[in-house]
């Protein structure tokens, strides 16, 4: 088991080159099997995630090779044995997302239910509907999801989330690319990765538009060709370093990231009074914290996009709890997505947790530092960046949470001073 041991207080200087975005390349490469020609993907970030789904992608019977660090080629011919297994599952709750195209390629994929995780239920329904709508047979048995497409395909049908929902939305865009006839997808997710797998499934040949405000439009067309894609940049990365800028009153310039990606978070910097200098021209954004001027507090609520997104909440509390007076956060996506607050308070801060969705933090606190244990990525993220402003040395374990999405993350903030250690415990 590793632990990270971080010495905070000290101004984090310099640049950060932002990895490829993890809720992007997940679905990229599921998209790769909707076609038999080879499918090569760019700025795929070093993290564990993307090993586990290439993995499960492997024991199908793909074929993925990594020619350079940071690229993915895929060829996903046939799939001898279209089955995920529930341990790999649970690593990868994501693996989920190769429902739809295999539905769509293959006509039949077998796959478990992952459960819920330390986030909340986290629960499969509106993917599920989905294909049965287009007119998938799904039996659920065992924990496993047994789904078979009608001998003549897939065809074309209304769908419309309940909930807005990020791989709900990409489970029946890419299952509606192959399917006959026309599929209409009714509040779909708007996030920056949905498009940018869309963008990728249209240099492939798939016929998709955005016909409305959360209308999406596919009609089906008999194959798709191979492509090459570069990943946009993770804003849930760059978020987490503009953060790590401001709480240590450093200044930081993060490259490839697209500064419109980062939405609502920008509005946030804006009203706490982080300075952030932003090229969309050269995908970099500059933070910079002043050490001369207190951060003002706020109130904040987590929303689908173009609302502020639930994977910012947690590692924006650090912020927070920096700031001159009361701040209040409310979580309306996940239910159990408060966790952080406990180990924020070992370390100083002062958190109320209203109820299961609501925090109350005042500010300023001196945090300090702590023995604690990541139970899910963002949330370990957020101990890290807490870390980094206390005084004193913490010790974190758990990181493996952190490596599922963040590519070399002590590294990276070794380069902009900071003082962490990855240790074998
Ligand atoms: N939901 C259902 N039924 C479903 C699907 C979703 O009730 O069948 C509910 C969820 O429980 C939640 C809401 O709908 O309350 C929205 O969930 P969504 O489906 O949008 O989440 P997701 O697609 O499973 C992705 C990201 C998450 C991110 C959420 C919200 C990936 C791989 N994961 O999850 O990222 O928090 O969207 O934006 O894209 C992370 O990166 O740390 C992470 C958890």
């Amino acid at each position: 088991m590793q632990k990270f041991v971080i010495t905070g207080g000290r101004p984090l200087i310099g640049d950060v080159n932002i990895a490829g975005a993890k809720n992007a390349v997940l679905k990229q490469m599921a998209a790769a099997t909707l076609t038999a020609e080879p499918v090569t993907l760019r700025n795929v970030p070093k993290i564990s995630d993307v090993t586990t789904l290439r993995e499960v992608m492997g024991d199908i019977g793909f074929e993925l090779r990594r020619p350079d660090g940071h690229a993915l080629e895929i060829v996903a011919r046939e799939a001898p044995w279209p089955f995920i297994p529930l341990e790999a599952a649970l690593k990868i709750r994501a693996s989920f997302i190769l429902l739809g195209p295999m539905l769509a390629r293959f006509g039949r994929v077998i796959l478990p239910n992952p459960g819920g995780d330390k986030i909340g239920r986290r629960p499969v329904d509106f993917h599920v509907d989905a294909m049965e709508r287009m007119g998938a047979t799904i039996v659920h048995r065992n924990g496993y999801y047994f789904a078979s497409a009608p001998p003549d395909g897939l065809r074309g049908a209304e769908v419309t989330f309940p909930v807005v929902s990020v791989m709900g939305t990409e489970n029946a865009v890419m299952a509606a690319t192959l399917a006959r006839g026309t599929t209409v997808i009714d509040n779909a997710a708007l996030e920056p990765e949905v498009d940018d797998l869309i963008v990728m499934l249209q240099s492939m040949g798939a016929r998709i538009a955005r016909t409305g405000e959360r209308r999406i439009e596919v009609e089906g067309v008999d194959t798709l060709r191979g492509t090459e894609h570069r990943v946009l940049g993770d804003r849930l990365e760059a978020e987490t370093f503009a953060i790590a800028a401001a709480t240590t009153h450093g200044d930081v310039t993060l490259h490839g990231i697209e500064p419109a990606h980062l939405g609502a978070f920008l509005e946030v910097c804006e009203r706490t009074g982080v300075v952030v200098e932003t090229d969309a021209a050269t995908a970099t954004v500059r933070v910079r914290g002043d050490a001369t001027r207190s951060y003002r507090p706020i109130d904040i609520r987590t929303d689908p996009w173009p609302g502020f997104a639930t994977d910012y909440q947690a590692p924006l509390t650090v912020l927070l709890t920096q700031a001159e007076g009361v701040s209040n956060v409310h979580e309306t996506i996940f239910e159990d997505r408060l966790d952080h607050v406990r180990h924020l308070r070992r370390m100083g801060a002062n958190i109320e947790v209203v109820d299961e969705r609501r925090a109350r933090i005042t500010g300023p606190t001196s945090l300090h530092g702590a023995e604690v244990e990541i139970a899910d990525l963002r949330a370990g993220a957020t101990l890290v960046l807490a870390a980094l402003v206390a005084s004193g040395t913490s010790v974190i374990s758990g990181i493996e949470h952190v490596d599922r999405g963040y590519e070399q993350i002590e590294a990276k903030l070794v380069a902009i001073g900071a003082r962490i250690n990855r240790i074998e415990a």
